[in-house]
Parts: C-alpha cells; structure tokens; sequence
C-alpha cells in the first residue's frame, strides 16, 4: 500500500511518511510546475492513495482507476479541483487541511487591503525606479483604513464569512472599521452586522471575498455587482480566482469606475488577464494565502496524516462529511 505524492510538500510531510515507513513517490519534485494530467492519471494507477494540491485536477479518470482510489488528501483548505460527487459515487474519502490556515490567509487578504489602498506596491516601484525626488504634500495620497481624523470609520463588506471570513472581521475591527458580513446562512457575531449581498458591495469601501468556488459562487462578482460598488472602493480577492469576473473587473480597474484591487488568485491561474498587468490600482500576488514556512509545515502534517490513514483504510481526522 502506497501514497502518490504529487508535489514536493514541507519536510515536515515527508518526515511523517517516512516515519510510518509506507512507500511513497513524488510525481513533480520541481517546485515551479505542478504535474502534467498524463503525471497524475500514471501515479494514481500506481498507488491506492493519493496527497495532493490545489493544482491538482482531480476528475473522475483519476479517482476511478482500475484501482478505485482508496482516498484523497488534499494539502489545501479548497477543494474546488476535486470531483466531490464523482468520489462520492465511487466512495473515495477526500480530506483537506482546514482551520490551520485561517489566520495566514486572514493576514494576507488585509495585507492586500493595505497595499492598495496605501499604495505601497507602486511606492516601492516609485522609488526603485528613481522617481523620489523630494517629499510632497500631495505626493501619492491613498484611501484611509482605520477611522478618518474626523472619527468616520471605514467599512469593510465580507462576502462568505466561515472561518476565514471571521478572522477578516477579527483584524479589521481591531484596524477600527465597521465591518459587514454576508454568507449564506445568517450568523449574527458581535461586532458584525449581517447585510444582504449586494446591498454589502454597495455601502463598503473594502469589499473582501471568502467564499469558496461552486457553480453557485462563480462569477457572483460580475459587472453587475462591480456597478454596485462606490468609485473610492477596492476589492480584495484571496479565495479562487473564477469568484470574479476578472474581464469585467479589468474594465471597471481601467476606467476607475472602482478605486482598485488586491488579487491573490485568478479565474485561469496561473494566466492572469493581460487587462490587469498594466494597471497600477491593482496588487497582484501569485496564490500567496497560506504561505507562510509555519502554515505549509503543519498543512503538510495533516496532508501526510490523512494519506496514511486512506493507506490504514482508516477514517482519517479532517475526512470531508459526506
Ligand atoms: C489555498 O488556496 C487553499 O485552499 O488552501
């Protein structure tokens, strides 16, 4: 009985394979690719369990073999990339890595809030570039974050409000804004106020998106929803790129019919709109959420753990519920 690797993962991973001593191979061990389809057919015909990414098209050739896999990890909180109904037919258990990356992605999506409305990428390149050439009073003036010297709070619209959601609400009310939240099922936190969707695009200065992709949630920001939104607001996407229209979100960035964006994933990663790329209101980071050395270590864990209780025909601790 053996795991499929199909990309390199933390030490921290492999340590926890190895120490249970049951074979594995990695499909991909160069961390700038992922693995080719063909790659990922070939290893899961070879081995009953796979571990793998977000890069990962999971579809039903793969989970159904000859053999039927006998499990899924999947070092990611999303798992968009898999065929949940497919493995569910064929009864593959999937399991991803929630709740440890919370706090990574909460941080990253408020750091992509700040950069744009502060500025601070095209600061930098401002002074690499040698355009610095004396302090002015109306040198590169960005959006406030925290309350306006005259008290008025800036408010934050949070679009799906799980766990990651949360902790977005958790920074900005300690940065002092008003913070509004949308998700499906109503959930009344203190501090939070509860607003219909598109009433949220229309009275936030930062909208932030947490929800993961389904049929449901493609394309729910699309250019109506953009027209909702105030012409000093930003929209900060650190969930899955085809949330967004990003053609339709190109065009309101390039007419400054909104203020601007951070964007940390992309509807056709890694390919990101030639639209946006000459634009200076928008941060673009490439599918940095997670990514911090403490994160990935643990992810890894959890990955690792999972694959080897698929491998023990064990229900393994962060099994999606059926
Ligand atoms: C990252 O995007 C994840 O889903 O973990």
């Amino acid at each position: 009985m053996s795991i499929f690797v199909t990309r390199r993962i933390p030490e921290s991973g492999f340590a926890v394979l190895r120490a249970a001593g049951v074979p594995f191979e990695v499909g991909q061990d160069d961390d700038e690719r992922p693995l080719a389809h063909e790659g990922l057919l070939r290893g899961a015909r070879r081995h009953p369990v796979l571990l793998c990414h977000l890069t990962d098209r999971v579809d039903s050739e793969v989970l159904a073999g000859p053999p039927t896999l006998r499990g899924v990890s999947q070092m990611a909180v999303g798992y968009d990339n898999i065929d949940v109904a497919a493995a569910r037919g064929l009864g593959v258990p999937i399991a991803n890595t929630p709740g440890v990356l919370t706090d990574a992605t909460a941080d990253l999506a408020f750091a992509l809030l700040l950069a744009a409305a502060r500025r601070v990428v095209e600061g930098d390149r401002f002074v690499r570039d040698g355009r610095f050439v004396a302090w002015g009073p109306n040198l590169m003036l960005g959006a406030g974050v925290g309350p306006a010297p005259d008290g008025a709070k800036k408010v934050l619209g949070i679009a799906g409000f799980g766990r990651i959601g949360k902790a977005m609400a958790r920074r900005a009310l300690g940065f002092g804004m008003r913070v509004l939240a949308w998700s499906r099922r109503r959930e009344d936190t203190d501090g939070v106020e509860w607003i219909e969707l598109d009433e949220l695009f229309a009275q936030s200065d930062f909208v932030s998106l947490h929800l993961p992709l389904s049929p449901s949630t493609r394309h729910l920001v699309d250019a109506r929803r953009l027209a909702l939104m105030k012409p000093t607001a930003f929209l900060i996407n650190t969930a899955r790129g085809p949330v967004v229209d990003e053609g339709a979100l190109a065009a309101v960035l390039r007419a400054r019919r909104i203020a601007g964006a951070g964007l940390d994933v992309y509807e056709r990663e890694p390919v990101v709109h030639e639209g946006l790329l000459g634009l200076d209101n928008v941060v673009l980071l490439p599918h940095l959420g997670s990514g911090t050395i403490e994160t990935r270590a643990r992810m890894a864990v959890m990955a690792a753990e999972s694959a080897l209780a698929f491998v023990r025909g064990e229900r393994a601790e962060w099994e999606l519920k059926a």
